[in-house]
């Protein structure tokens, strides 16, 4: 569990009764989150249930259907909101399948949204940046030159997390960063993130089935079922959870579980 000092009455990230409905698909109710400045926040929940949905709001990538989203007690989800620079350049993103430009080796890739934002920086300045962030992210420098095809997946799930803090972000959105890697894999990119904490400060929402994962990075775990929000609580509070819904989904059943201590399976007393 990561050792930064976190105030709860410090949000940096809100969700107030998100809502959103494609189609006449209503995939989130009312979800209701706060993630506090400087904790790294793991959202949980099955398959098709609306994480990505989520953080793309969070990054203002889709608007909601109702409900706001605020980032550092700024509402980003009205139509009165035009600054999304400011708010890109608070927040990095990790997309669920590491997307890389494939045409550009890995130091354009990091490089890319520098050049967009800051186009004063100088050729040298870029490509020191560029040397400074793969250090953190333990890649040597000669690894710029790399195209993203010559790499495995847990070295372009790093390439991608390299790119997401090019610009010094305040948040890290990471989606799914270990799927698909083998365990060791998996335990670097659980560091790495630790790190991003640790050394960056930022503010961490995970996305993220694998619950070794998500014990081992989380101050909060959040689980997403049904459209709601049905538990939050820290890891030890997750483990020992009597809500069925989440016990089923860390336990891997395919059966809900039942007796005593169990509580009635509504998870959010509506619907
Ligand atoms: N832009 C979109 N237009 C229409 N439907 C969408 C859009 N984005 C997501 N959806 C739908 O919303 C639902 C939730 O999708 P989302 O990708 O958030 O799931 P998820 O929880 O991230 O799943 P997974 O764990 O498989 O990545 C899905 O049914 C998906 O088809
Ligand atoms: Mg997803």
């Amino acid at each position: 569990m990561p050792n930064v000092a976190i105030n709860p009455d410090d949000v940096m990230i809100q969700l107030k009764h998100l809502r959103k409905i494609f189609g006449t698909q209503e995939v989130l109710r009312d979800v209701s989150l706060d993630i506090r400045r400087g904790e790294t926040m793991v959202i949980i929940g099955g398959s098709g249930g609306g994480k990505s949905v989520i953080l793309k709001h969070m990054i203002g990538l889709l608007q909601p259907t109702g409900g706001e989203v605020s980032i550092d007690n700024i509402t980003i989800s009205t139509s009165k909101f035009f600054d999304t620079r400011t708010i890109r350049k608070k927040m990095g993103m990790v997309f669920q399948m590491g997307a890389l430009f494939d045409s550009m080796n890995t130091g354009e890739n990091i490089a890319f949204a520098l050049r967009e934002h800051n186009p004063q920086l100088s050729e040298v300045q870029i490509q020191m940046i560029v040397k400074e962030k793969l250090e953190l992210i333990n890649l040597r420098p000669e690894f710029a030159q790399k195209m993203p095809s010559e790499l495995s997946g847990g070295m372009r799930k790093r390439v991608a997390l390299a790119r997401a803090i090019a610009l010094n972000p305040e948040v890290i959105l990471y989606d799914e960063p270990t799927t698909g890697l083998d365990p060791i894999t998996s335990d670097v990119i659980n560091d790495l993130i630790i790190d991003m904490q640790r050394k960056l400060h930022v503010t961490s929402v995970v996305v993220t089935h694998d619950m070794a994962s998500a014990y081992k990075i989380a101050d909060r775990i959040a689980m997403l079922f049904n459209g709601y929000i049905i538990q939050v609580g820290t890891v030890d509070e997750i483990k020992n959870t009597t809500n069925p819904y989440v016990l089923q989904f860390i336990t891997g059943q395919r059966e809900l579980p039942t007796g005593p201590g169990i509580d009635a399976p509504n998870p959010s007393g509506r619907d």
